[in-house]
């Protein structure tokens, strides 16, 4: 079951996502399970300005992230690994060795997969934060992938490939073909879970994910099983489900 909520704007829609991860943050030792994309870029610079200006500790903060572009190095600048540091690492006080982030640059991807979903599995994942594709993806899991897959390689569609081009100087070519990601199977373990959707670009993912037939044509639609799921989202992406 979906708990959706519409706010007028982004600022807003990253308001209504902190309120989720300010409850979560008052436990122990959080376990948050976080994204990439621009989607939850406000939420982290609320997080940020929280914890500066409320001191609001991270110090038993763990985190895992969903995913990374395979193929190119961590010090890439359009590495999720970089775009993590940018946009929160950097600005708090989460120890480094409580950081995960799976490596897309290792010659074994295998691997690599099984190390990430071996060290997942030590945790339950209290907030997982997750954006959505405008082909209905989580994390990197393409239309197409197995409800069951734990985390694996994936190629990218061509309209990832597309929408993410803006990121590498509008050159689609530039763009990673394959990438590694926290399967459906993994991400649905979290005990918690926000989508944040704005923009008319996603109305259509966010129909799929909410109303549509539960169908890996739509690998979101597999939140329609899990009994904690807020989706928040923007007058535009919410425009096809009200
Ligand atoms: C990427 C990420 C996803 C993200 C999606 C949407 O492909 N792997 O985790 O949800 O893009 O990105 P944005 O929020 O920029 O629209």
């Amino acid at each position: 079951m979906f708990n959706v909520v519409i706010a007028d704007d982004y600022d807003l829609v990253s308001s209504e996502a902190f309120k989720i991860m300010r409850s979560v943050l008052t436990k122990e030792k959080p376990v948050l399970g976080l994204a990439t994309g621009s989607s939850p870029v406000g939420l982290y610079k609320k997080m940020i300005a929280d914890h500066k200006s409320n001191n609001t500790s991270y110090k038993n903060v763990i985190t895992f992230n969903l995913d990374e572009y395979i193929g190119i190095p961590r010090n890439h600048e359009q590495s999720y690994y970089t775009f993590m540091h940018e946009n929160l690492f950097d600005s708090l006080n989460i120890p480094e060795e409580n950081i995960h982030i799976p490596r897309g640059d290792c010659e074994d991807m295998e691997a690599e997969c099984a190390r990430y979903e071996e060290e997942l599995s030590k945790y339950v994942i209290d907030l997982q934060v997750l954006g959505i594709g405008s082909d209905g993806h989580i994390a990197f899991n393409e239309p197409g992938v197995s409800f069951d897959s734990l985390t694996h390689v994936m190629e990218l569609t061509e309209q990832t490939r597309r929408d993410n081009a803006r990121f590498f100087d509008d050159d689609i070519n530039e763009v990673p073909t394959h990438a590694i990601t926290m399967g459906l199977a993994s991400i649905m373990k979290a005990s918690k879970i926000i989508v944040i959707a704005t923009g008319a670009n996603k109305a259509d993912a966010v129909y799929g994910m909410v109303k549509g037939p539960k169908s890996s044509d739509c690998p979101a639609s597999i939140l329609q099983d899990h009994d904690d799921v807020t989706v928040i989202l923007d007058n535009d992406a919410a425009s096809r489900i009200i």
